[in-house]
């Protein structure tokens, strides 16, 4: 198999990862990938927040997380769940939050977010071509009010996602359907 086939293959979602960080280099690395996806009309519509593991950032996140949780909920977390909470954000390697550019017309923004999914896909395939991986996460974490602010972004931005990046303890493999099961040929 050649080697794109087979890194497309083995790039799998990931959310268990080993206690090791990921060095800044290797996070320009894939974000440098991920700025070579394809986009119409040149509109470069991905913007990226790294935060680093021990960023003080992470307890605001964890914050915004328990409130999200307990409006849904219409209840109290309990000390367990926000401990819970608190572990899997804490232990997390890297996080990526990655938005994608809102345009006036919204064909514009539609083909903005398929160029963001386009980049989301080179930095995972580049993470995995060096030995990391990412998982990706439309959950809780990505829906936190005022995120924007947070983070001071001033542009009209949609969240695409966020990305776990770090080194991954082994993985499930995966399925896929047959090309012959989705496909018409006429
Ligand atoms: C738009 C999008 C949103 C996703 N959101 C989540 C998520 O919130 N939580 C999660 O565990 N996985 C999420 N995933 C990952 C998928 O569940 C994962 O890709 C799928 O299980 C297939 O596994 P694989 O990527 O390892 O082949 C998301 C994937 C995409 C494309």
């Amino acid at each position: 198999m050649n080697e794109v086939i087979e890194n497309i293959k083995s790039r799998r979602n990931t959310k268990n990862f080993e206690n090791k960080d990921v060095s800044v280099e290797d996070i320009k690395t894939i974000l440098d990938a991920g700025t070579w996806a394809p986009n119409h009309r040149d509109t470069q519509p991905w913007r990226f927040v790294v935060i680093q593991k021990n960023e003080s950032l992470r307890e605001k996140i964890i914050n915004g997380i328990i409130d999200l949780k307990e409006k849904d909920s219409g209840k109290m977390q309990t000390d367990e769940q926000v401990l819970s909470i608190k572990n899997s954000v804490m232990t997390k390697p890297v996080l990526i939050f990655v938005y994608s550019l809102v345009d006036d017309n919204p064909i514009v923004s539609e083909e903005n977010y398929g160029a963001v999914c386009c980049a989301i896909q080179n930095i995972s395939l580049t993470a995995t071509s060096i030995g990391l991986a990412t998982g990706w996460s439309t959950g809780k974490i990505s829906q936190i009010d005022n995120l924007k602010s947070l983070f001071e972004l001033e542009e009209n931005l949609r969240i695409v996602g966020v990305l776990t990046v770090g080194y991954p303890k082994p993985q499930p493999s995966k399925k896929r359907k047959k090309v012959e099961d989705v496909t018409k040929w006429i």
